[in-house]
């Protein structure tokens, strides 16, 4: 299993769709999806990282990845839903070795991208009132604020819906 944990190879990593990978990359990358997403989130918010969701053709899951010898090396993903011609932006993340590089302006620039392909209206998200560093690269991105619901993550943990418009 690779997480990543060096930051000196920023310039190089490179952004794909899971499906898009060889099925060896793609076994050992889920594992490290597992991995990072266990790290990062909560219990009850980790994303079942399995062979099944290559299955769902709504669901796009972008990997920003190294190559390191012969092996893929996790970086950041994100895993996008298509609903109703917008998309769903159900997860962000980057490793913690690789924030504040720019990796999650790339990542948001191939999210933007697969919305585009998709023929999306617009992408929408929910973040958590109190994370100010992702409801920061979602302004940046031109994410406005639509709603704000009470203890949406939980009792005190407010969460706010937000959507960017995809011009046709
Ligand atoms: C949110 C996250 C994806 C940002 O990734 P990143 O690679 O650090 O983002 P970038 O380096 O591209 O920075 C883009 C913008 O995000 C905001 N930002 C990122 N890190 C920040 C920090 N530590 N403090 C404040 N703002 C921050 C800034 O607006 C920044 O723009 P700037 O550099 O012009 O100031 C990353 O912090 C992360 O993975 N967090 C944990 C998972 C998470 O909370 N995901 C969102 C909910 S699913």
């Amino acid at each position: 299993m690779v997480v990543a944990t060096n930051a000196h190879h920023a310039d190089h990593v490179v952004f794909k769709d899971l499906r898009s990978l060889p099925r060896s990359s793609v076994s050992e990358l889920l594992l490290s999806l597992q991995n990072l997403e266990k790290k990062q989130f909560a219990s009850n918010e980790v994303f079942p990282f399995d062979d099944k969701l290559l299955a769902k053709q709504n669901t796009a899951v972008i990997v920003g990845v190294l190559q390191l010898d012969s092996r893929l090396q996790l970086v950041a993903y994100a895993v996008c839903v298509r609903w109703n011609h917008r998309l769903l932006l159900h997860k962000i993340c980057v490793a913690p070795a690789y924030r504040q590089k720019g990796m999650g302006t790339k990542l948001m620039r191939s999210i933007i991208d697969r919305a585009r392909q998709w023929s999306c209206r617009g992408i929408d998200l929910w973040v958590d009132e109190a994370n100010d560093k992702a409801q920061g690269l979602y302004s940046k991105h031109n994410f406005e604020i639509q709603q704000s619901v009470p203890d949406y993550y939980g009792p005190g943990r407010h969460g706010v819906k937000m959507c960017h418009v995809l011009q046709p």
